[in-house]
Formats: C-alpha cells, sequence, structure tokens
C-alpha cells in the first residue's frame, strides 16, 4: 500500500512487525478470509459491554467498546475502568471469535486518567507544547494499562465563546496555539510506536466547526463561511493530521445545513483529501442516529449509508451500521470498495497497537504505573504553569512570613471538583485541598485561619493582613451539554467579595473555572487575582505556591476576558472592518461598553518584569522565502522567572480581508533576574499565507507587521515586504 498523503512512509518507531509494508500484509491476508458480517462488525462500537455481549462479539459482530456507562460521561458518575472486565471481553475476541481479532477498548481520557491535569484550557494557558505533550504521554500510559487503547482527544475545536460549556475541553480562541498543542499532545498520547505497551491511539475532535455553535448552546447548528473554516477551524485538525493522529471524531452538529457527519465534502475531499488523513474515522456518540434526528435521514438504514459513504468508518454505539450495512452493500447501495476501504483501516490499527500479539492487559500494571510520584511531578509541573496572574496590585502576591491570613471561600475546601469536567478516573482523595495546600506552604507564625461561614469570614477578616478567597465554578457547570446564559460568576459570590473589600481587607481571589467568566467585579474588589481554571489534582498545591512565591506565575492567557458577556465575541484576530476606530486594537464599537476585553489573549503576569527590545525583522524577502525575526527579553525584575514571547503578523493589504494581528510564534523563556535572551522566530511560507475560500494557500507579495511581546494588545512593532518576482499587488 502506498502512503497517503500527510503520513510518513513507515509508522514512527516501526520496526520490521510494524512497517507500513508489514501490516499492509497482515491486513489484507486478513481482509480476504472475512465475511460481510464480519467486516461490517468491525464498524461497530459497543458501549458499556459486559457478559451479556460475548455472543456478538464471538460472532465478530462488535470492532470495539467505548467504556462508558452513558452519552455525557464528562458530567455524569463514571464506573472506573477494569482491567480484568476487559481482559474477559478481550478473550472472547481472541479466542472465541472465528477470526480472533482483537477490540480496541476507548475511553474519554480528556485530561489525565488517574493523575488528572489541568483542563486542556488550563493546560494552553501554559503556552508550553513540551509539558502539555508529557502530561499526554503520562495519560496513555496510564489508560494503556488498564486496557485502554483508543483515547477521544484532543479536542481541537476552535472555542471563542464562553458560554459554550466544552470550551473548557479546547484549547482556546487561537488557532495557531491549538496548532501547536494539537502537535504535542498527538505526540504525547501516541509517541513513537503505538505498539510499545505504554502509548494510545488518539483522536482528533470534533471535525470540523463544533466550537462555533451559535449563542454558544451546546449541540446546536452552525453557520461557517468556507474561509473562515479553513483559516479558523481546520489549522488545528492539519496540524494533528501532520503529527500522525491515528484517528478522527466527526462533529455531530450541523454545519451549513449539513450534518458533518453526512458530509462527503468535508469528511472525505478536506479530511482525507486536502489534509491527508489516512485513520480512523469514528462518529461521535450516535452520529449516526442523529441524521435522522437532524432531519436529513428517514430511517436509521438511510442514515447509515449516508454516513459510511460519507466516510465515518466506526458507528460510536448507535448500532446502526451493523443492522444496515451488511444490507445496503447486498442491494448494492454502498460500493464493497467502500467498505474493504474501512476495514483496513480499523485492522490497522489494531495491528500498529500491537493487539494481535499483546492483546490483554496485564492486571497488575495499573497498580503499578498509575498516579506514580514521577506521573504526578510530571503534572505538578504543568499544574505550575498554567495559573494566569491577572491582577496584583501594590505587590500584595507574593505573600511573605509574619502575616496573618484567611482562606474563605467554598472551593478552599474542593477535592474532586479541582479536576474539572471530564475526569473518569481520578480519585478525590489524591486532591490535596487550596486550604491543606496554603498551610503546608505558610511560613507562620501565625496560623491560616478558614471558615465556610460567610459571616465568620466577615467578622474574621478583620483580624487578619490578607483573605484569599477561592471561588469559580464547579466542574459540571462546564463541559459538555453545559453552556450558561451569563458568564458572571455564581451569585453570591461576587456580593461575598464585594463585603470584604468595603472592610478594607486585603482580598486575593482564585478563581477555578472552566471557562473565560467575567470577573469585572472580583478585579474591582481584590487586590490581586489568579485564574487557576480546573487544575487538576496538583491544583491546590501548585496555586498555593504561587501565592507564597515558591513558583513565579507563567500562565497567559489562551482566550480573552470579556468585561461582560454581551460584549462576546471577544477575541482578539478580529478584522479591521471599514470604519476602524483609532484604538488600535480593538473595534468593537459599542455604545454602554468598552472596545477592549477585560484582559486580552496571551496575557499573565510574572512576579517579576520582562522588557522586550531590540526587535529586528528581515526587511526585505524573496516570497517563498523564511522571514527571520529576532527581539530581546531581558528579565528587569528581582526574581527569576518565565515569560511567554508572542508573535503576531498583520498582513496589511490582502486579497481577502485578513485580522488585525495573528499569532503566528511563541516560545517561553526562563531568565535569572538581570539576565537577557534573544529570542528567534522564522516565519515560514506557510505561517505567511491564508487559505481562501477553496482552501488554496495564498501567499500573497507585499506589506507585512511584526508585533511581539508578552500579550496580544503589546506595541512593540516592526515590518517587512515579502517581493514579489513579478509585478507587485500594493
Ligand atoms: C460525546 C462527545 O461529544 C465526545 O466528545 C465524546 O468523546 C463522546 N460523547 C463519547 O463520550
Amino acid at each position: 500500500m502506498t502512503a497517503e498523503r500527510g503520513e510518513r512512509d513507515e509508522y514512527p518507531g516501526a520496526d520490521g512487525r510494524t512497517s507500513r509494508a508489514a501490516v499492509a500484509k497482515r491486513v489484507e491476508a486478513l481482509l480476504a478470509r472475512m465475511t460481510l458480517e464480519e467486516k461490517v462488525g468491525q464498524f461497530h462500537q459497543g458501549h458499556n459491554l459486559g457478559d451479556a455481549d460475548a455472543a456478538d462479539i464471538r460472532l465478530g459482530r462488535v470492532g470495539s467498546a467505548i467504556v462508558a456507562s452513558s452519552a455525557t460521561a464528562g458530567n455524569d458518575r463514571q464506573e472506573r475502568v477494569r482491567a480484568a472486565t476487559l481482559n474477559r471481553l478481550q478473550r472472547v475476541a481472541v479466542k472465541e471469535s472465528r477470526l480472533g481479532i482483537p477490540l480496541l477498548f476507548a475511553r474519554d481520557v480528556i485530561h489525565g486518567h488517574r493523575t488528572v491535569a489541568p483542563i486542556p484550557l488550563g493546560q494552553a494557558a501554559s503556552w508550553s507544547p513540551e509539558h502539555v505533550r508529557r502530561c499526554a504521554e503520562v495519560a496513555a500510559r496510564e489508560a494503556r494499562a488498564d486496557g485502554i487503547t483508543w483515547v477521544f482527544t484532543p479536542m481541537l475545536d476552535i472555542a471563542r465563546d464562553g458560554r459554550w460549556g466544552r470550551i473548557a475541553e479546547s484549547f482556546g480562541e487561537d488557532p495557531y496555539l491549538a496548532a501547536r498543542l494539537a502537535e504535542a499532545a498527538v505526540r504525547g498520547y501516541q509517541g513513537d510506536d503505538l505498539g510499545d505497551g505504554e502509548h494510545v491511539a488518539a483522536c482528533a475532535k470534533h471535525f470540523v466547526g463544533y466550537g462555533a455553535v451559535e449563542g454558544g448552546r451546546d449541540y446546536n447548528t452552525l453557520e461557517v463561511s468556507a474561509y473562515t473554516l479553513h483559516n479558523v477551524h481546520l489549522p488545528s485538525f492539519r496540524a494533528a493530521v501532520r503529527a500522525g493522529v491515528a484517528s478522527v471524531m466527526s462533529a455531530f452538529c450541523d454545519l451549513n445545513g449539513l450534518p458533518v457527519a453526512a458530509s462527503p465534502d468535508l469528511l472525505r475531499r478536506i479530511l482525507r483529501d486536502d489534509l491527508g488523513f489516512g485513520g480512523v474515522l469514528v462518529t461521535d456518540w450516535e452520529g449516526v442516529l442523529e441524521l435522522t434526528r437532524h432531519g436529513v435521514a428517514g430511517d436509521g438504514k438511510e442514515a447509515a449509508r449516508q454516513a459510511f459513504l460519507a466516510g465515518n468508518d466506526v458507528d460510536m454505539v448507535s448500532g446502526l451500521y451493523r443492522d444496515h450495512l451488511p444490507g445496503l452493500i447486498r442491494a448494492g447501495r454502498v460500493p464493497p470498495e467502500r467498505l474493504d476501504e474501512a476495514v483496513r483501516r480499523v485492522l490497522t490499527l489494531k495491528f500498529r497497537l500491537g493487539l494481535f500479539e499483546r492483546p490483554y492487559v496485564d492486571e497488575g500494571e495499573a497498580a503499578r504505573v498509575q498516579f506514580t510520584p514521577e506521573h504526578r511531578a510530571a503534572t505538578l509541573d504543568l499544574a505550575r504553569r498554567s495559573p494566569v496572574l491577572l491582577q496584583n496590585r501594590g505587590d500584595l502576591l507574593p505573600l511573605g512570613a509574619g502575616i496573618r491570613v484567611g482562606v474563605f471561600g467554598a472551593a478552599a475546601t474542593w477535592r474532586g471538583q479541582l479536576f474539572g469536567t471530564w475526569t473518569l478516573d481520578g480519585e478525590a482523595g489524591d486532591v490535596p485541598t487550596l486550604l491543606e495546600a496554603v498551610r503546608k506552604v505558610h511560613p507562620g507564625p501565625h496560623e491560616v485561619w478558614h471558615t465556610a461561614n460567610i459571616d465568620e469570614a466577615l467578622d474574621w477578616a478583620r483580624q487578619t493582613d490578607v483573605v484569599i478567597v477561592a471561588l469559580g465554578e464547579t466542574p459540571t457547570r462546564s463541559g459538555e451539554d453545559h453552556s450558561v446564559a451569563s458568564l458572571d460568576l455564581p451569585a453570591g459570590q461576587p456580593e461575598m467579595l464585594e463585603a470584604l473589600h468595603a472592610l478594607g481587607v486585603r482580598v486575593v481571589t482564585v478563581v477555578f473555572s472552566g471557562r473565560p467568566l467575567v470577573l469585572t467585579r472580583v478585579v474591582r474588589a481584590s487586590e490581586a487575582v489568579l485564574l487557576a481554571w480546573h487544575p487538576g489534582v496538583c491544583g491546590g498545591e501548585a496555586v498555593a505556591e504561587i501565592l507564597y512565591g515558591l513558583v513565579n506565575p507563567s500562565g497567559h492567557l489562551p482566550v480573552s476576558l470579556p468585561r461582560q458577556t454581551g460584549q462576546l465575541p471577544a477575541h482578539y484576530s478580529f478584522k479591521p472592518t471599514g470604519r476602524p476606530l483609532a484604538t488600535f486594537p480593538q473595534a468593537y464599537r459599542l455604545s454602554d461598553e468598552r472596545d477592549s476585553p477585560l484582559f486580552p489573549f496571551g496575557f499573565g503576569l510574572s512576579y517579576t518584569r520582562f522588557e522586550f527590545s531590540n526587535l529586528w525583522v528581515d526587511p526585505e524577502v524573496p516570497l517563498g522565502q523564511p522571514v527571520r525575526v529576532t527581539v530581546a527579553v531581558k528579565n528587569v525584575g528581582e526574581r527569576a522567572g518565565e515569560t511567554v514571547a508572542q508573535l503576531y503578523l498583520r498582513d496589511v493589504v490582502a486579497s481577502r480581508t485578513r485580522p488585525v494581528r495573528e499569532l503566528r510564534g511563541f516560545e517561553r523563556v526562563a531568565l535569572e533576574p538581570g539576565a537577557c535572551r534573544q529570542v528567534a522566530f522564522t516565519l515560514t511560507a506557510d505561517d505567511l499565507s491564508f487559505s481562501d475560500e477553496t482552501g488554496t494557500p495564498r501567499l500573497e507579495p507585499g506589506e507585512f507587521r511584526v508585533l511581539v511581546g508578552e500579550n496580544s494588545s503589546v506595541t512593540l512593532e516592526g515590518a517587512f515586504r515579502l517581493l514579489a518576482e513579478g509585478p507587485q499587488k500594493d
């Protein structure tokens, strides 16, 4: 089999057994022995399988199982995975079915398995692909030890509306940041060799556009122009495909008048042909059945036909492929070549995962590899880089010795809630609370006071020097099927802060959330504000270390924070309009609200200060050549710290309207006090081009501006000219 576009000639880490040619040979040999029903069986993904499903497995009517007991596993209580149960089912498939084809076991391991990392939005705030990769690797190892071979992550939807609960699962609003983190996550989950027993197949989801559902309402319809689709929603998927992602999940929403799961244009032309994806395409939960609910298929049989012809290989849960594809093939309504193409993909994945050699999992493995000190350390490392310091009036933070501290607010004693949405296998008992963590690092001599009672808090607050108020939203307020109309904090929380503030108490607010909440009142009523997202198993500890200066905060926003809900959309990379405001770069024009967000994309403070200077840009570059940019970053404060150098680009005149600025490079920079480093960026043709509405990349000559600094509203600016060989466009 020749390599498909976008794929390497060999699978990463391939040895003789797993080389592309060797796998293809084994696939063909097996395919030749399969009956029609057995082939279709490979496409059926059951859920919550138990002994009652043994008969179907024996008949080869099940190819994979999602280990989940309900449709919205992210916010429902789920049973822990039991390796013994999975082994039992696997034994039926391997030993008792005619061809002995092993099952794939899939699970929503979204941000960690037993060792829970920050939610993906919080991971994105680290702007650290390497830490994200490492935590994905930890999750893969732990999940595989439980018998899971396929994880439904990373979610690569670009999310610009915080009302959408699933923004928690995303890498935020920016296609470039999401693309870099997508590559990192895929590499982490899949490693160099899917068959090494420590990695799993990743799944880039939800292809495509789901993040733009109207009004942020989950599952809603959406309209996105082809131009925006190509420039905003596809790049993260392209990056995942280039990184070799083994599977993709089609979205179950409808886009521009056709459910994605029924769209050959999106799934075959764009995903397969343009992006070059050659792996397994799975529907979302009941995505096939939902075609009848969308009203584009009159019955289950027609839904199965449409979804299969559109390109979906595996039917998650609906059972409609299993029930109808054999008949459709026999009736000539689905070509047999399409059938074989899809079977090849599923079998290839099973071979690559080494399942034919090692179908079972060692039932003692989980206890050995899960929640080890090493895994915890990797997670803590990421959790330390995720919280974003939004405000620090009078340098109140970090807290020092000899002060009297009170810790109030419901979130101060959260354990499992610190995990965030989509945590199926974390254990609340593993999590130190913020209060415990603060008590551990507080240097004394005074004790840290705590009360859960608001009246007591107000009373005691007068006798403290500083109160740490931990508030925000519980995980079940975000995630799938949990959108909100208002981005305000839950009722009562701002009022509590304002009451404390009115007493003249110095307030440090720690916000835990799964979305970009409106923090306008919080910022007014607090001296310092730390946005900690839902930070995972080490979150309490990471936050306490930051509050006391053991760790210098370095998270930067992966999403703009609006001043109020009605200010949406608040993302930074908007178009200039024909009547731009002079107040560059925000130009929304509302009569009752300012144009700028409360905090811009990319923003984040540190306990030290960084200065950016000496921006140098290649002044003139021939079309197709890389553009070099350098900038000096200096730590001008008194503590060691890390910042994120961000590079934004503006294409001044182009054949289509282009955003006022777009992220095109970033790098984490760690500097000792007084130290200075030159950071170099190279802008490739990919970085300088955009796609037109047909998806064709356009690299256009002319003037570009380059803006570099610590967030998306920076003004350190340079420029270069891309030279055309022929006459210039401007
Ligand atoms: C529906 C969600 O949209 C998807 O992200 C998830 O992987 C599946 N359910 C399986 O739980």
